[in-house]
């Protein structure tokens, strides 16, 4: 019989290629979407498409109790810092009362459920680098703090059901599919301005550091952590600044053009970096795919996304 999977968020940058992964791996695949910054052109036509808002408990329930998964990623989220500061209410209502209605249904036929929480957001700047798991969070926006909440939700209902529900703190993701239209989202953001020979501004004089991690290897985490529990930093151990992105996605382009230097906007971290060795340890995981290669095959799918829309 063929195995069946749910993603929330499915129809989102990362949650879409969960959904390829998943297909290719086998499974039959439902998404989970309201579509409010997701898009169904994203959602690979062998996946079953249903729009249903997380938030819609007895909805949500119908549906897993109809589709009987063998297993649920949770993707779905308010995704926005900036949206988050303006309305924490709906990002609360979305990221812990909807993580909640997941892991309730989820209860029905056992499904355990991947959930992916954030490790830029949640650590602060005063932590050290890499960033181990340990580190008790920091969060400086409502976002960190919605995903910091649903956190102890997902590691509380593993513990007192049983079921085997994992986090994982994912890096700043990048790859085919990102939007550019977002305020974070800098590769996608740079290789648009790249693709219409704009400059970008960088932000920090370009010396911000994130830890990138590309699409493809948070993909093969998130199915390693699924039937595992505990708390994974999903990321490279790697710290790359912004300047440095913009140089090798100039040389993926094959262009130069001068950035504009600007004051780091109020709220950003100054460096992030996450610690991975429990994943590796734990999930036999690490990243595979090197920034430098990952921002040109990024670059070469993005052009060909700009041409197509
Ligand atoms: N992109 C990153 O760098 C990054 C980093 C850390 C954590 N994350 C987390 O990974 C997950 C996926 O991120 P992404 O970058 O693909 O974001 P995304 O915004 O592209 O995807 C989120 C999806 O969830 C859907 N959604 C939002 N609210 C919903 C609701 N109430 N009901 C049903 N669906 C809803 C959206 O329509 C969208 O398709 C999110 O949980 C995000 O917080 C992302």
């Amino acid at each position: 019989m063929t195995s069946r999977a749910i993603v929330t968020g499915g129809a989102g940058f990362i949650g879409s290629h969960v959904v390829d992964a998943l297909l290719a791996d086998g499974y039959a695949v439902t998404v989970v979407d309201d579509l409010s910054s997701g898009d169904a052109a994203r959602v690979a036509g062998a996946a079953k498409l249903v729009e249903l808002d997380i938030v819609d408990a007895p909805a949500l329930e119908a549906l897993v109790a109809e589709v009987q998964p063998r297993a649920i990623f949770h993707l779905a989220a308010q995704s926005s810092v900036v949206v988050s500061v303006e309305n924490p209410g709906r990002d609360c209502e979305v990221n812990v009362r909807g993580t909640l209605n997941v892991l309730e249904a989820a209860g029905c036929c056992k499904a355990p459920v991947v959930f992916t929480s954030t490790g830029g957001a949640l650590y602060g700047d005063e932590a050290p680098m890499p960033t181990g798991e340990e580190r008790i969070p920091a969060p400086l926006s409502p976002y960190g703090a919605s995903k910091w909440a649903a956190e102890a939700y997902v590691n509380t209902w593993s513990l007192s059901s049983g079921i085997p529900h994992a986090v994982c703190r994912l890096g700043n993701v990048y790859g085919p599919r990102q939007s550019p239209h977002g305020e974070a989202g800098v590769v996608a953001i740079f290789s648009n301005h790249l693709y219409t020979d704009r400059a970008p501004k960088l932000f920090g004089h370009g010396t911000p550091t994130r830890d990138y991690v590309y699409v493809g290897d948070v993909v093969s985490a998130l199915l390693s952590a699924s039937g595992r529990s505990g708390t994974y930093n999903i990321a490279t151990g790697v710290e790359t600044d912004v300047a440095t992105v913009w140089s090798d996605l100039s040389k993926a382009a094959g262009k130069q053009i001068e950035p504009e230097l600007a004051d780091l906007r109020p709220g950003e971290l100054t460096h992030s970096c996450l610690d991975t060795a429990r994943a590796q340890r734990e999930l036999g995981w690490r990243a595979e795919v090197p920034i430098s290669r990952g921002l040109a095959l990024t670059y070469e799918a993005l052009v060909e996304e700009f041409e197509r829309s």
